[in-house]
């Protein structure tokens, strides 16, 4: 009895995984870009030791798992949606304290998502390291107004919250086109003006997608980074 309640799971569970490979197609490069735990000022108490939700987990959920035709509001690939903390605890299973009781953690640690390529072990750790810490909606502030050049703020932003769509071979599908993988490629949508109008949500495209709205600070500091002339 409990070896064919095994089997009918466990080919419950291909059949799964086939479909959404199946559903979900389009490759996305693997993100590699570090994940770290430094904040833009000290001073203003982001503990090293705490991984913030909105700060670094919330980012990095949907650019790696929000793109369209994944777990968008749109497609909602096998139900799951994962664009905001209650989407995310509830569609994708977070047991608060445990990750390995998390359906969340346990997918990705087990390289099954995203479907284009496994998290970096940075990304996992941390990952399982926010589920373990209570899997709390926190924020805390690590955005510096006074700081506005590339290398000291934007890259910064550009990293946590846009790179992995907006970088790679498939930048076509995930990123419109968009590269923003270097200095010289956010500056030009700097230029072209299309960068504020999506941060700040004038235009028809708001920015980041599927994701909230960057904080004021943050804002404020590409707008600062175009008005001094895209400070390096
Ligand atoms: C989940 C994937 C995703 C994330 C995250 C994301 N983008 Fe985009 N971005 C897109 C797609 C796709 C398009 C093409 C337009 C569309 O389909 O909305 C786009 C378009 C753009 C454009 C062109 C808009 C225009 O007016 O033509 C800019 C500029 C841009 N994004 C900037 C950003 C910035 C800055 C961030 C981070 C703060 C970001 N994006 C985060 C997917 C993303």
């Amino acid at each position: 009895m409990k070896s064919k309640l095994f089997l009918i799971s466990a080919f419950h569970f291909l059949f799964l995984v086939q479909f959404f490979s199946v559903s979900c197609k389009h490759e996305i490069p693997v993100q590699v870009t570090p994940i770290d735990s430094t904040n833009q000022n000290g001073q203003n108490g982001c503990s090293p030791d705490t991984v913030y939700f909105n700060n670094k987990v919330l980012p990095l959920i949907v650019q790696n798992c929000a793109q369209s035709g994944c777990h968008d509001a749109t497609t909602m690939a096998r139900n799951v949606l994962l664009t905001s903390y209650t989407s995310i605890m509830t569609t994708a299973d977070v047991d608060a304290g445990r990750p390995d009781n998390s359906e969340l953690y346990k997918v990705i640690d087990r390289n099954e998502m995203p479907p284009s390529g496994p998290l970096s072990t940075e990304q996992k750790n941390m990952i399982y390291t926010w589920i373990l810490q209570g899997a709390k909606n926190n924020t805390c502030n690590d955005c510096d107004t006074s700081l506005y050049s590339y290398s000291g703020a934007i890259s910064k932003t550009i990293r946590d919250y846009c790179i992995a769509c907006h970088s790679g071979p498939n930048v076509g599908t995930t990123g419109g086109g968009i590269l923003l993988d270097n200095y010289d490629n956010v500056r030009i949508q700097g230029v072209n003006g299309s960068l504020l109008r999506s941060v700040n949500h004038s235009g028809p495209y708001p920015m980041p997608k599927s994701g909230n709205k960057l904080s004021d600070c943050r804002i404020s500091q590409i707008e600062k980074w175009i008005n001094n002339n895209f400070p390096n």
